[in-house]
């Protein structure tokens, strides 16, 4: 897949992607999109309402840079608890453009190599990252990937949007992921289309329009109750 770095409002890396045609972040801001969207509205706000403080379990639709993943562990850093991740992805960004990427440089220096680390590390198998944060890499494609056992506290949706793939926003792909939260698990995207609220609302999720990051009007988080 042919990729190119560019630079995002914020000053982060983002990568075009020419096949689908669209970039892997926000134009406005890479990390502050994630840290919007998904660390914000999906980690913080379910950590923050977590009554038991065993590790929460993330899974991550597209991978991508590892953006989502590296600042997930961060927060875990940074505050103390643990998180068990599993990221989905099927086009794995090749290793000379992961070195060019600016995040740990901008963001937090310290953890440069566990960024490094979260590409590094092998697929399917269980990886500890930092004391804080275990990943399982899945390079398997969302379309026919089933949730098994796996059961999720926290969802980060972040496939390429719905213009590009509406495959992936489609009810029955969107209730694979829907079915493998738990009760009480959140569902965060930066998608906010009506039909994309209304699809979660139909698998039974109760969705909040949130303020989005610059750029963006609003994100939607469900709750399954
Ligand atoms: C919007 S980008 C994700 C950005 C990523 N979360 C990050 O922080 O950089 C969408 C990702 O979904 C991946 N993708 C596209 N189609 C897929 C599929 N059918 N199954 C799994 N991953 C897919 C792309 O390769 C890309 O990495």
């Amino acid at each position: 897949m042919s990729h190119r770095i560019e630079v995002t409002g914020d000053g982060s890396h983002t990568i075009q992607s020419q096949i689908f045609e669209s970039t892997y972040h926000s134009r406005f801001g890479a990390i502050e999109e994630s840290l919007t969207v998904f660390i914000k509205a999906g980690l913080q706000f379910f950590h923050a309402h977590q009554t038991e403080k065993v590790p929460i379990r993330i899974l991550e639709c597209g991978l991508g840079t590892g953006l989502n993943a590296w600042l997930s562990l961060c927060e875990a850093g940074d505050n103390q608890f643990s998180i068990r991740y599993s990221a989905l992805e099927l086009y794995p960004i090749p290793k000379d453009l992961v070195e060019q990427l600016n995040y740990p440089s901008i963001y937090s220096p310290d953890r440069m190599a566990q960024f490094q680390d979260i590409h590094n590390c092998s697929w399917a198998e269980w990886a500890t990252i930092s004391p804080f944060f275990e990943l399982q890499k899945l390079h398997k494609d969302m379309l026919v990937w089933t949730p098994e056992n796996l059961c999720v506290d926290l969802l980060y949706y972040d496939a390429f949007g719905p213009t590009s793939q509406p495959e992936l926003w489609s009810e029955s792909v969107l209730s694979k992921f829907v079915e493998s939260l738990v009760q009480g698990g959140v569902f965060v995207t930066y998608c906010a289309k009506g039909e994309v609220r209304r699809t979660l609302q139909r698998l039974g999720l109760v969705v909040e329009r949130l303020p989005g990051p610059p750029g963006k009007r609003e994100i939607l988080r469900g709750i399954k109750y």
